[in-house]
């Protein structure tokens, strides 16, 4: 895909991997809506952007409120006239702490701005893709938590960027192929997630402070934003589905795949007419008539 004089929408632009997406892509010549919580860091990446020649845009957006991100797709759309690329960014990290201990504030707060806001983005973002025919991007940004578990203590965490994969894997076989999705996935990198709870919403509890050992810990062995978003643009160009930062994190997912692959080696091995009760093809066949909406899972 040819970013150049095409348009971005990014959440959480405001800071950290969002903010080094935002400056990458208006260098790559492509205007830009900066959509974060926090409007005033919002309009002051949209005013460095445009130091790159691109027209770029603030607008201070909740991913939690679908009102809000409709209104962020209605502004991108008035001053751009077409998006081509939705990064679904906007993310929080709660205090780490045991999930048995975790609480239910911080499992709403999470799950709201990780994954309901991701999918706000969709919602909103996708259906004119699908119509506008151009080639265009879904980007959704979560983190090898979502290959695995990398460490204990980030549990709601760990879950929602699985959730985001989830969502990642089934949407791009639902849109055509004009549209690609991708899934980033970085391991540690220097940002302000640390400070997430300093900003959380009256809703979820309001704003706590944030453990500043966690901050230094996240600046000293992190990653630089701008080096994950040097990598994550050539792979949305290449409209690649995993985009992978750490290679580390390889062992991660490894370490899954060792012990499923395991278990079903030794509880469920494949066997003659085993395939009946695969529900892809079902599904598929399903979802082509136009007036399913029918569940089914597993
Ligand atoms: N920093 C890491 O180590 C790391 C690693 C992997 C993935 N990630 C993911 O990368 C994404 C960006 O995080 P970051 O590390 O740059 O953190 P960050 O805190 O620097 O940036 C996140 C941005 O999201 C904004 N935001 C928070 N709640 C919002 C809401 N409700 N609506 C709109 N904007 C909101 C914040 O104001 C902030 O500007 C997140 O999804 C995070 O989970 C981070």
């Amino acid at each position: 895909m040819d970013l150049n004089g095409s348009s971005a929408v990014v959440t959480g632009g405001g800071n950290g991997i969002g903010k080094a997406l935002c400056l990458a892509l208006a260098s790559e010549g492509v205007n830009l809506a900066v959509a974060d919580i926090d409007g005033a860091a919002a309009q002051a990446v949209a005013e460095e952007a445009k130091g790159a020649g691109v027209v770029a845009i603030g607008v201070a957006t909740d991913v939690t409120s679908e009102d809000s991100v409709n209104a962020l797709a209605d502004a991108a759309w008035e001053a751009f006239g077409t998006v081509a690329i939705l990064v679904n960014n906007a993310g929080v990290m709660h205090p780490t702490a045991p999930l048995a201990t975790t609480s239910a504030a911080d499992f709403d707060w999470v799950f709201a701005v990780n994954v309901r806001g991701a999918m706000n983005g969709i919602r909103a973002f996708v259906p004119r893709f699908i119509a506008s025919g151009q080639e265009s991007r879904v980007v959704n940004t979560a983190s090898e938590h979502a290959l695995g578990v990398p460490h204990i203590g980030g549990g709601l965490y760990t879950a929602s960027k699985h959730a985001l994969l989830g969502l990642s894997d089934v949407l791009r076989r639902e849109v055509p192929e004009h549209v690609k999705v991708s899934v980033l996935c970085p391991g540690i990198v220097a940002s302000t997630l640390w400070r997430a709870s300093e900003r959380r919403q009256a809703d979820f509890g309001g704003a706590a402070s944030a453990p500043e050992a966690a901050g230094a810990f996240m600046d000293q062995i992190g990653m630089p934003a701008d080096e994950v978003a040097a990598h994550a643009i050539k792979r949305i160009k290449a409209g690649d589905f995993h985009i992978v930062t750490h290679p580390h994190a390889v062992g991660i997912a490894r370490a899954r795949w060792d012990e499923l692959k395991g278990a079903f080696a030794a509880q469920a091995p494949r066997r003659e007419g085993d395939a009946k009760y695969d529900l892809e093809p079902i599904m598929r066949q399903l979802m082509a008539q136009p007036t399913t909406q029918q569940g089914g899972g597993s």
